[in-house]
């Protein structure tokens, strides 16, 4: 069963462009389905509109953001229908945020113990879910302030929260970017034991060692566009559109392989680039590329694909 389909979703912001407001697109007409009780991935280079996509589920999108269409359907009702108010009390409640620097959802001003009595005033719950992701010093950390702790376990709290909340779906935007990999891995073990659970995850990062490794299925975005989606068991035996061969060449798996760089950078939002917006980086390149738009058929969104 799906637990969130999203259709028809485009994103944008207000730009200032020499004194005047233009509007560029960072989300172009998405439309994707998460089953429940999976991590899903969502991966791509800085700039490829991840953390928009995110932020528009949880309603969190900067004031010059519009959303020009679409529908996000959370367990059958479309949240972006929902009055702010109602949805406040699904953000925490029903979908969570594990952001990539936890100090943003932590307030500091107040003791751990008191933050997690705000989801649920319940001591034996709350230290339940401290064990849960596997922190030893219950008593000290409760006592403390954020700033006390260090970015892994500040992680760990917001994990904790997620738990303690019963959070149906988790969106985890680059949750482990800021720590050192041992931690990091320890974190990524904890999503999987909230996955275990039942939980439904949508993991945001640009590491495809971490797709690999702990997700199930993947979605490659690339300027406000999904290039390829599918199983990881699949996406990673046969990589179809060349922006995904591209990131996985550019992986490092066996040693003494020479890595192989992505040509050029990913543009902003405010270069519209005709056709595929891959194709000035594209070793494939084809003249139809230069004016034509791939649609995203059989997973895979290039005109070599649906040859
Ligand atoms: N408030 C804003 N105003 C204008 N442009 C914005 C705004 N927020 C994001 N953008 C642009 O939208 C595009 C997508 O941004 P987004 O933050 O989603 O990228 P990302 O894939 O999460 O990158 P990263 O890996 O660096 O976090 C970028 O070109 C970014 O500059
Ligand atoms: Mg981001």
């Amino acid at each position: 069963m799906n637990i969130l389909e999203i259709k028809n979703l485009s994103v944008g912001f207000d730009i200032d462009i020499e004194r005047e407001n233009k509007f560029f697109y960072a989300l172009n007409n998405i439309n994707i389905s998460f089953e429940e009780g999976k991590i899903h991935a969502i991966a791509g280079e800085s700039g490829c509109g991840k953390s928009v996509f995110i932020n528009t589920i949880l309603k969190l999108l900067p004031k010059n953001a519009q959303i020009k269409s679409g529908e996000i359907f959370f367990r059958g009702e479309d949240i972006l229908k929902y009055k702010d108010n109602d949805f406040r009390l699904m953000r925490g409640r029903k979908i969570a945020l594990i952001p990539q620097d936890p100090f943003m959802s932590l307030n500091p001003l107040y003791t751990i113990e008191n933050q997690l009595r705000e989801v649920k005033d319940d001591i034996g719950v709350i230290k339940n879910a401290l064990n849960e992701v596997r922190i030893n010093n219950v008593e000290n950390v409760l006592k403390s302030y954020p700033h006390e702790l260090s970015g892994g376990m500040k992680q760990r709290i917001i994990i904790a929260m997620a738990l303690i909340s019963n959070a149906e779906l988790i969106l985890a935007d680059e949750p482990t970017t800021a720590l050192d990999v041992s931690v990091s891995n320890s974190i990524l073990d904890l999503l999987l034991n909230l996955k275990n659970k039942g939980k439904t995850i949508i993991l945001v990062t640009h590491d495809l060692s971490i797709v690999y490794n702990y997700c199930d299925s993947a979605t490659i975005m690339y300027l406000g566009d999904i290039v390829e989606e599918n199983k990881c068991s699949i996406l990673f035996k046969n990589p179809l559109h060349p922006y995904t061969k591209a990131l996985l060449n550019a992986l490092p798996n066996e040693r003494g392989k020479k890595l192989q760089n992505i040509k050029g950078t990913i543009s902003p939002i405010t270069d519209i680039i005709a056709g595929c917006k891959f194709h000035p980086r594209c070793d494939f390149v084809m003249d139809k590329c230069k004016t034509q738009k791939p649609f995203l058929t059989d997973n895979c969104a290039c005109f070599l694909c649906s040859k």
